[in-house]
């Protein structure tokens, strides 16, 4: 099953050995490929609305792999129970439905719960505020490009030590280890002009900008 850059990187960031859940699977081409490696004794696939999923089945049914995949219909986390999945991966919604999902289910934050594999389709920034003022830790936040467009794939544990990002920590995250760092952190400063015109001279946060503006 051939992925795009994106979803091959959050494939190779889903725990092995472990059931994992594509939320959102739409497509379900993630779910066959992960289904397909053997590396997972089961993956569920599941999505809001019956059009995507019957998508996934067919995708699923074409790479036989129908025996290790469980499609359920359902919004977000709420098909899944406590301790059922290694990884949940969500992938191309908005970050703020993602962060929805994660608050509507608070055994995200068990201890040992599920590793989360995020790539969210807007605001890169605030879904990692979110995650680091929740006490999720960031293992892995990759910059991708596809279909040339930019993305972020965010690999997230919970260790319970809520934290503040400077907005440097939260437009970039830790994206500056990848040798394709300079193109998404370039993409992501052109934000900083917009954000600027919405922030009163003067305060904190106007001087943040203004020293990102500057690269310093
Ligand atoms: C743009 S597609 C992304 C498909 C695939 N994950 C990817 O990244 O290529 C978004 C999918 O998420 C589903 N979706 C949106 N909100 C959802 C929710 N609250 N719960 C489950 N699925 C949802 C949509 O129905 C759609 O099929």
């Amino acid at each position: 099953m051939a992925l795009d850059a994106r979803l091959a990187a959050a494939a190779e960031l889903c725990r092995p050995g472990l059931p994992v859940a594509d939320v959102g699977c739409d497509h379900g081409k993630l779910t066959a490929a992960l289904a397909c490696s053997g590396l997972y004794p089961r993956v569920i696939g599941t999505d809001l609305r019956p059009g995507p999923l019957a998508k996934a089945r067919r995708t699923v049914e074409q790479a036989q792999c129908q025996d290790r995949v469980q499609l359920r219909l359902g919004d977000g986390l709420s098909v899944l129970s406590a301790g059922e999945v290694g990884t949940i991966v969500i992938a191309g919604v908005s970050a703020q439905t993602a962060w929805q999902m994660l608050e509507a289910a608070p055994w995200v934050s068990d201890p040992g719960g599920p590793r989360l594999v995020l790539i969210p389709a807007t605001r890169h920034d605030e879904l990692r505020r979110w995650l680091a003022g929740h006490g999720f830790r960031l293992v892995c936040d990759r910059p991708v490009e596809a279909a040339g467009r930019w993305y972020a794939v965010m690999a997230a544990e919970y260790d319970g030590t809520c934290r503040q990002l400077t907005l440097a920590q939260a437009l970039y995250g830790d994206t500056g280890r990848w040798p394709e760092a300079s193109g998404y952190q370039a993409k992501q400063r052109e934000k900083l002009a917009k954000l600027r015109l919405g922030t009163p001279d003067g305060t904190p946060a106007a001087r943040e900008i203004d020293q990102l503006l500057k690269g310093e």
